[in-house]
């Protein structure tokens, strides 16, 4: 099994978005990451994450990465708390804080061992990250934790759907040869079977990336303790086809809902 210290190195040297835009830290760098997540990675999530539906509640950001969560929260007065296992990831959320002129909290931590305490929070948010964790029952477990009674969670893990079905997969893996679909810092028209694909996805070197279907992450999520409200599928990675800009919402919308390559839970610790 690999270890946290690897994660933590992998993303020290890769912050997300690092490897795609230009100067890091620099206002130009959040204007991108905004642009990217409002017209690809959360066009039709954005009801999902309910950003108004917060404001003076506590919410976590569990792996903030650079930030464009706590930043969401923040802008609309949800009293913020951030963690990411990086240095560099704190670093950039809280200038992207300043750019925005929003506040939180923000500092080092791992999920897999949160310093909050029991029942502080009402919302946990967490996009992206405990795939990437290596012990991804315990990630579940501190967000379960430091949760209220009732309160909400919202949590997005890489979704294993049929493009990743073992003899679909060759056939996807040709067409992104044919159409040069790829990643930067990847190569993802060479990934050796889905499960290699899922890891690379976030960088070739990139030492935990986990994908599964509904039905297996619903038993993880359960086995921590959550009630599963519903989920939806979403992100479907226009911006590295070619041309990509060029499909039309409509036809990106039913990519998303279908072929999204992140499952978005709706989760809720029970009231006692
Ligand atoms: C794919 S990025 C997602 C960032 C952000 N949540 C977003 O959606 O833009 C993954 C982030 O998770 C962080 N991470 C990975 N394992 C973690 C852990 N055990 N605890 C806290 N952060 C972690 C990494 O440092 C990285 O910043």
């Amino acid at each position: 099994m690999k270890t946290v210290e690897e994660v933590k190195n992998y993303w020290s040297r890769n912050p997300l978005f690092s490897l795609e835009v230009k100067n890091p830290g620099s206002p130009d760098f959040f204007n991108a990451i905004d642009e990217i997540k409002k017209r690809d990675v959360e066009s039709f999530a954005m009801n999902y994450w309910d950003f108004k539906g917060f404001n003076g509640k506590k919410v976590l950001d569990a792996g903030c990465g650079p930030g464009w969560l706590t930043v969401s929260y923040a802008v609309e007065k949800a009293e913020v708390y951030s963690v990411d296992l990086t240095k560099a990831a704190v670093e950039l959320t809280r200038k992207f804080l300043d750019h925005k002129k929003a506040f939180a909290y923000v500092e080092e931590g791992s999920v897999e061992k949160l310093k909050f305490e029991n029942n502080f929070f009402d919302l946990v948010v967490s996009s992206g990250v405990i795939h990437h964790t290596p012990d991804l029952g315990k990630g579940f477990r501190e967000c379960f934790r430091v949760l209220k009674p009732g309160g909400v969670a919202k949590i997005t893990l890489y979704h294993k759907g049929i493009l990743h079905n073992k003899f679909v997969f060759p056939v996807i893996r040709f067409a992104m040869k044919m159409i040069n679909f790829n990643r930067p810092g990847a190569n993802l028209p060479s990934a050796k079977d889905a499960d290699d694909f899922i890891r690379q996805y976030d960088g070739l070197n990139n030492p935990v990336g986990i994908g599964m279907n509904a039905s297996s992450w619903s038993d993880e999520l359960k086995k921590a303790g959550f009630v599963i409200e519903n989920f939806e599928l979403h992100f479907f990675p226009k911006r590295f086809i070619p041309f990509g800009q060029l499909i039309p919402v409509w036809f990106h919308y039913l990519l998303d809902r279908y072929f999204g390559t992140m499952i978005y839970f709706n989760l809720r610790k029970p009231n006692n």
